[in-house]
């Protein structure tokens, strides 16, 4: 079958290294693809957002699945004007990505169908967003812009001041279109994890665990990014909080868009809290999740291809998955000046050696090729992935893959999977 996969980060760069492992493959193609998916696949310009271009496409080169890996082109309907033209597509319909399109509309889910998340408000206008925040006791509080804000437009207010000022950006248009609606919500204490499901529209089968390091400084400080880090598995995530994590949240979800006519299809990625009183849901991605998606394919035994096929076919409840029990980790080299504005066209060096070293695989995010140059074209750039017996196994061989990488213009964390580390140290201890 051939393939055409959308996207061009290093989730997608995962995705077509596990795609082109798969013996049902023919051809991969890619849309926009970077300058490390051209390696796999055949890089093709075309625009997302044209689906009738899409389309086209498909037909020409006869198609057998799209595999669509970000959010805006789902929120935009590209499965469904696929799906229209009997083009078989993994990722959810328009209506069914509001999951991920709206925040309120997810708040309003879990609140009719009891799914554990954060107290909120939901809000179209600056005056009753104060009056709710007025009367709220507890900080800091969340003010989030309802749409789609590429990973900005979430607040968390440690005063009052920051609250309000957070309202009025959201509706003053600093998030755009994404901004005319505002939920306010309860901080929520506890460790985050990520957490992946596919679901066929009516059954649900987990991922293994990961975790994913959000703020772009070592010990998880400064401004939030699009993650800078991940690996896998999360200890965090105990096989009890996996099972509650089913029971509480996917399952009901699944079964709520079922009920509401429109089921969900696609992988399921919720953003968890794992609060005192067991897993809260912050948010919903209709997509795998960057930088999680490359620890999850490296550690992925089964062909990739097959899953995401037995998700479209809705057979779900007859298919499982195979994992290495290694873990993997990766870590992200960003431009410099990422979050912020990255600089961009400094050239890497040392890819090739970095890439021989054992057990490592350098995923690309925003890279094109100049000749034979490679240069960095984005702000999240690598992603350095490496898998081991434990975390601190697989952390060392990443770092060391990073030590062969020669780019003055970039920059990573050096703590990647503290925690784990951390709590594999101690079990160590424990036992020892
Ligand atoms: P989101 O885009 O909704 O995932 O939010 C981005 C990040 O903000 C999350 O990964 C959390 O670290 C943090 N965050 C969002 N909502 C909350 C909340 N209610 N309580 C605590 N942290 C939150
Ligand atoms: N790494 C978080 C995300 O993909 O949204």
């Amino acid at each position: 079958m051939n393939v055409l996969l959308i996207g061009s980060g290093g989730r997608e760069h995962a995705l077509a290294w596990a795609l082109t492992a798969s013996p049902l493959l023919d051809r991969l193609y890619c849309a926009p693809g970077n300058a490390g998916i051209a390696s796999l696949a055949q890089c093709v310009a075309l625009d997302p957002a044209d689906h009738e271009a899409v389309a086209r496409f498909c037909r020409q080169h006869a198609i057998g699945l799209v595999v669509v890996g970000p959010e805006v082109p789902l929120v935009a309907g590209l499965a469904d004007s696929l799906t229209a033209e009997g083009i078989k597509v993994f990722g959810p319909s328009k209506e069914a990505a509001r999951l991920e399109g709206s925040k309120g509309y997810t708040k309003d889910l879990c609140a009719e169908f009891g799914i554990p998340t954060a107290a909120y408000g939901r809000f179209r206008d600056a005056a009753s967003a104060r009056a709710y925040l007025a009367k709220q006791s507890k900080l800091p509080i969340v003010v989030k812009a309802d749409g789609l804000a590429a990973g900005k437009g979430v607040i968390i207010a440690t005063t009052r001041a920051e609250a309000e000022a957070g309202i009025d950006a959201c509706f003053s248009g600093a998030f755009g279109a994404a901004g005319a609606e505002v939920v306010i919500e309860e901080f929520l204490d506890g460790e985050e994890a990520s957490f992946f499901a596919l679901v066929d529209g009516e059954h649900a089968l987990a991922l293994v665990t990961a975790q994913d390091h959000k703020c772009v400084g070592d010990g998880d400080t400064g401004p939030n990014t699009g993650g800078m880090g991940a690996y896998s598995p999360a200890p965090v995530m105990t096989p009890a909080l996996i099972e509650r994590t089913m029971a509480e949240i996917i399952r009901p979800t699944v079964a709520a868009m079922k009920k509401r006519g429109t089921p969900f299809r696609g992988v399921l990625f919720a953003g968890l809290m794992i609060t005192a009183d067991g897993p809260k849901l912050i948010e919903y991605n209709v997509r795998l999740g960057d930088p999680e998606t490359q620890v999850l394919m490296m550690r992925l035994k089964s062909d990739v291809l097959a899953a995401l096929l037995a998700t479209v076919d809705g057979v779900l409840d007859r298919f499982s998955l195979r994992w290495h029990d290694d873990a993997a980790l990766t870590v992200v080299m960003a431009a410099q000046g990422y979050p912020g504005t990255p600089r961009t066209g400094t050239e890497i060096r040392g890819l090739d050696l970095a890439a021989s070293m054992p057990d490592v695989e350098i995923f690309h995010s925003g890279t094109r090729a100049d000749g034979d140059r490679i240069l960095a074209d984005g702000g999240r750039v690598l992603a350095v992935t490496a898998r081991g017996k434990t975390v601190a196994e697989a952390q060392a061989k990443a770092y060391a893959a990073i030590a062969q990488i020669d780019w003055p213009g970039g920059f990573c964390r050096r703590d990647i999977g503290w925690r784990a580390v951390e709590r594999e140290q101690a079990a160590a201890k424990a036992t020892s």
